[in-house]
């Protein structure tokens, strides 16, 4: 048996307003993130992006695996790299592999399988979810724990002021191969982080009202 953890106290976080106050504020700072596709070059310190991996890094994990991995890049020549090898994956799926459904989900966004962004963009934060621990022992859930990390590494970006894009060149083999991951790390998503460009606009979209993403139960 495996001995059970020393226990300590829970140091509870009280925010200085009431509940109803506290979580609306952050609903508002939250509901201003979006995705951004155009990233100005302005750098952003190897200290913040730190900072904000370790949030990721604060996210609840099955058994407490934490099966992620944040490799962050910025050096110009893997950034290219990782560009054109997302674009090559990208062509295919606009030409071949998405149905055309998918086309037309898309189509309103405008996305296309030009990716400036993963160049001009300061960092390039690539997920890997892990498949084995590190020690080659069992991990769990690891698809709800690496998004739920991703989810607090999002919120802790735009807490910094910064944007990022949640990206998903299909598949994405290549990071592991450009990025020399070992075989129980996984391309999960690849994030671009940096400042917006001047003048950077995204789709006017909105976003479904609580009436329709809550329920009550009927107790
Ligand atoms: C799992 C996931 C994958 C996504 N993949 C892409 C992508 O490959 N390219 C892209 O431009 N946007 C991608 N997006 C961004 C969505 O299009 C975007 O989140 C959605 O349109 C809502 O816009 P918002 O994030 O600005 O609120 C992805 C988002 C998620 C959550």
């Amino acid at each position: 048996m495996t001995p059970r953890h020393p226990r300590a106290p829970l140091l509870p976080y009280q925010p200085p307003d009431p509940p109803e106050a506290a979580a609306r504020r952050f609903c508002e700072i939250m509901a201003r993130r979006r995705s951004v596709r155009m990233f100005s070059d302005r750098p952003v310190s190897l200290e913040t992006v730190e900072w904000i991996i370790r949030s990721a890094g604060t996210a609840p994990s099955g058994a407490n695996k934490q099966p992620w991995r944040f490799v962050a890049v910025a050096d110009p020549v893997l950034k290219r790299r990782i560009r054109l090898a997302a674009e090559a994956e990208e062509r295919e799926f606009y030409q071949r592999r998405a149905n055309a459904q998918w086309l037309a989900d898309l189509a309103p966004l405008e996305t296309t399988p030009d990716k400036a962004f993963l160049e001009a963009a300061p960092w390039l934060i690539a997920v890997f979810k892990l498949v084995r621990g590190d020690d080659g022992g069992q991990v769990y859930y690891v698809n709800e724990s690496v998004g739920i990390a991703v989810g607090l590494l999002l919120a802790a970006a735009h807490h910094a002021g910064l944007a990022t894009l949640t990206h998903t060149p299909s598949p994405m083999k290549f990071l592991a191969d450009i990025l020399r991951r070992p075989a129980h790390e996984r391309p999960f998503l690849l994030i671009p982080l940096g400042y917006p460009a001047e003048g950077c606009e995204v789709p006017d979209i909105a976003r479904r009202p609580l009436h329709e993403i809550m329920a009550r139960d009927l107790g």
